[in-house]
């Protein structure tokens, strides 16, 4: 299993570059099945889930070509009706994704259940009902099975607004029959970047941005471009990271309009970087203090579905926190598996309380001392490399296979800033 080997305490400056959002790219990828017409998709990043996603299609007979290192072609002309390979699916998450357009293509589905990180319960209701709310059956033995004769406009009120149940009801929808209304439906920059890619495909839905989508079905779509938008959790990351890195870190070509709730947040625990167009300047020497709430309360951080702080962006502003004067709680409202990661934290000399599964208390700054540690998912596995990049000594952390699956070529871009890091196989 692959391994980072990461010596702390080397101060880290420079200028790093976001690649593609991959909770765009998921879904964008899922949406060539919709056509026979190539699609061609710009700043793809060449991370594990995109791969892994480009296995499951080429599975389904849809042929995979990269033009580049960041450009991908799909065309789905020779697509035909089989059940997904049920251990590419267990690898990810996202295959869940292949539930609406695999019913708009084929009108029926033979899925096993996905897989993706241990964070919490990942309810799939949201998907069910909307789903049924648009004419299909589904029933859950060994996975999922389904059909649907006729995609039939409706008016669908989601549960709760999740950002892949939202995207699997555009990805049917938009060939429905009459036109849908989605209430209640998630709003990510992700959405927005599915819906815009659809729109180029020559569905019809109005209201992105917003949490009430409508879609006008059309029955015929087409091949489009599209450019997936920089990754606003890699941009945080690095925020976070700059923040506490000792020297001045820049991130440039990002979309300043998906950090507005990100860069306030991150304002709690000290974090203001410089803003000039698409970059961002963090200077870490600058020491780091945390804003109370007016009357001198201890503040709460907390997520939410956009546009309130994103889940996927708690657990960095943790580790900023450890090294910023003051007490905060952070509050993960989303997931029930997302806090535990910081027992390492704590192996490692930070000073949390843990205070049920949804809750933490940071108390900081504290000097972190280098540990053996093992990434438990993605964004966790992101905050155990920045961690281990400010502590005292030697750090190792197994399994970094979930920090690739979701940013790409960590290892060169932090080498680029200064860092001692090196992958071992
Ligand atoms: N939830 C709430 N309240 C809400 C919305 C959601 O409590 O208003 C809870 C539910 O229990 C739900 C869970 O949060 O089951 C997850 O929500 P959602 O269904 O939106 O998650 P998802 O669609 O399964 C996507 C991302 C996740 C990201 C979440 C939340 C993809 C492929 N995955 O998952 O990304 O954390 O939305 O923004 O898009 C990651 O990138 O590290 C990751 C896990």
């Amino acid at each position: 299993m692959a391994k980072f080997h990461i010596e702390g305490g080397h101060k880290l400056s420079g200028t790093v570059t976001p690649s593609g959002n991959k909770n765009e790219a998921l879904p964008v990828l899922m949406a060539c099945l919709l056509t026979d017409e190539p699609i061609t998709y710009k700043r793809m990043p060449r991370i594990g889930d995109v791969l892994t996603t480009c296995d499951v299609l080429a599975d389904l007979g849809v042929d995979v070509s990269w033009v580049d290192q960041d450009t991908l072609t799909l065309c789905a002309k020779n697509a035909k009706y089989k059940k997904p390979d049920p251990e590419l699916c267990a690898k990810i998450r996202a295959s869940i994704l292949l539930l609406g357009p695999m019913l708009a293509r084929f009108g029926k589905i033979e899925l096993a259940l996905p897989g993706g990180d241990v964070i919490g319960a990942r309810r799939i209701d949201t998907h069910w009902e909307g789903i049924e709310a648009l004419g299909g059956t589904l029933r859950l033995s060994h996975g999922i099975t389904g059909e649907i004769k006729k995609i039939q406009g409706s008016d669908v009120f989601l549960d709760e607004p999740s950002v892949t149940g939202t995207e699997n009801l555009l990805l049917l929808a938009v060939k429905c029959h009459g036109t849908t209304v989605l209430h209640n439906a998630a709003s990510e920059p992700h959405v927005m970047g599915l819906c815009h890619l659809l729109n180029a495909m020559g569905a019809k839905i109005s209201g992105i941005g917003s949490n009430r989508l409508v879609i006008e079905g059309v029955q015929t779509l087409k091949g489009a471009t599209h450019t997936i938008g920089p990754d606003f959790m890699e941009v945080g990351s690095f925020l976070c990271l700059g923040a506490i890195s000792g020297g001045k870190v820049t991130i440039k070509d990002t979309r300043p309009e998906d950090l507005g709730f990100v860069l306030k947040t991150l304002s709690r625990i000290g974090i203001v970087p410089e803003i000039e167009g698409k970059s961002l300047t963090i200077d870490g020497t600058k020491p780091l203090i945390v804003r109370k709430d007016i009357g001198g309360r201890i503040g709460t951080i907390y997520s939410g579905p956009w546009p309130a702080y994103p889940t996927d962006l708690m657990s960095v502003a943790i580790v900023a926190a450890t090294q910023s004067q003051g007490t905060l709680i952070f509050f993960e409202k989303m997931f029930e598996g997302r806090m535990f990661f910081t027992d390492k934290l704590m192996q490692m000399g930070a000073n949390i309380v843990l205070c049920d599964p949804h809750r933490v208390v940071v108390n900081g700054p504290s000097k972190l001392f280098a540990a053996r540690m093992s990434s438990p998912d993605v964004r966790a596995g992101m905050s155990l490399i920045m961690a281990a990049l400010i502590a005292e000594g030697t750090s190792v952390i197994d399994n970094i296979y979930q920090v690739e699956r979701g940013y790409f070529d960590v290892e060169n871009k932090l080498r680029s800033l200064g860092a001692k890091i090196i992958r071992k196989d």
